[in-house]
């Protein structure tokens, strides 16, 4: 059989191929933080702004991937270690397609992040720590769960009887009891935009 010159061998592209044709620099924007505390809020705004800028994002939020690609977990530890377990592996692979990835998710102890972390690569994974006090999201309660925790009806709920450890050293922290939507995403933006700017 003929064999094919060097040139034509098969590989697969690189991310740094992918990144050049995007303009950008891959990385994972990683919301932590208690129900509540902005972080689907904050990517929401934050994706839009990113597209108008020309960047290619992807989101991943809990509402969604918990109803969906992970709707056979549970909020025990074992079911929110899977779960992030799951997201950091396929956040990694979209940060390989050249992508912005960011993802919502409580992800509540050191543990868990340091293992998202580790999967992504410490390099592409940057925390940010969403942050409002534990009454303030309680009183804020936009899906009702705190509520439905308290009288018994939710277990393992986030704050009441499953614990939340707040990041020593996130990247980012956005204290959003006190700004507005607005002002986080303008601190987001002004944190992450030098570092997705493409550079060869
Ligand atoms: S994580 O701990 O595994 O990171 P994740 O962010 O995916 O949690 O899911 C949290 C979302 O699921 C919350 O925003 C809330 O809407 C919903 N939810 C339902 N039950 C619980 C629970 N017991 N604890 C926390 N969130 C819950």
């Amino acid at each position: 059989m003929e064999k094919k010159p060097q040139s034509m061998m098969c590989s697969f592209l690189q991310r740094l191929d992918k990144e050049r044709l995007l303009g950008q620099k891959a990385l994972v924007v990683w919301f932590t933080g208690l129900s509540g505390s902005g972080k689907t809020t904050i990517a929401i705004d934050l994706e839009r702004r990113l597209h108008e800028l020309g960047f290619k994002t992807q989101v991943f939020d809990a509402d969604f991937i918990r109803t969906t690609i992970n709707r056979d977990l549970d909020f025990t530890m074992e079911g929110r270690i899977e779960n992030i377990r799951r997201m950091a592996a396929i956040s990694r692979l979209f940060v390989e397609a050249g992508l912005v990835v960011i993802c919502c998710f409580i992800s509540p102890t050191r543990r868990i992040r340091q293992m998202a972390r580790t999967i992504i690569g410490a390099n592409d994974y940057c925390e940010v720590f969403v942050n409002a006090p534990f009454e303030v999201c309680e009183a804020r309660d936009p899906k009702g769960l705190y509520v439905k925790a308290r009288r018994g009806e939710i277990s393992d709920f986030t704050g009441i009887d499953s614990p939340y450890e707040a990041p020593e050293h996130p990247d980012l922290e956005i204290r959003t009891d006190q700004c507005n939507v607005t002002e986080a995403v303008n601190q987001v933006l002004d944190f992450f935009l030098p570092k997705i700017v493409f550079k060869e």
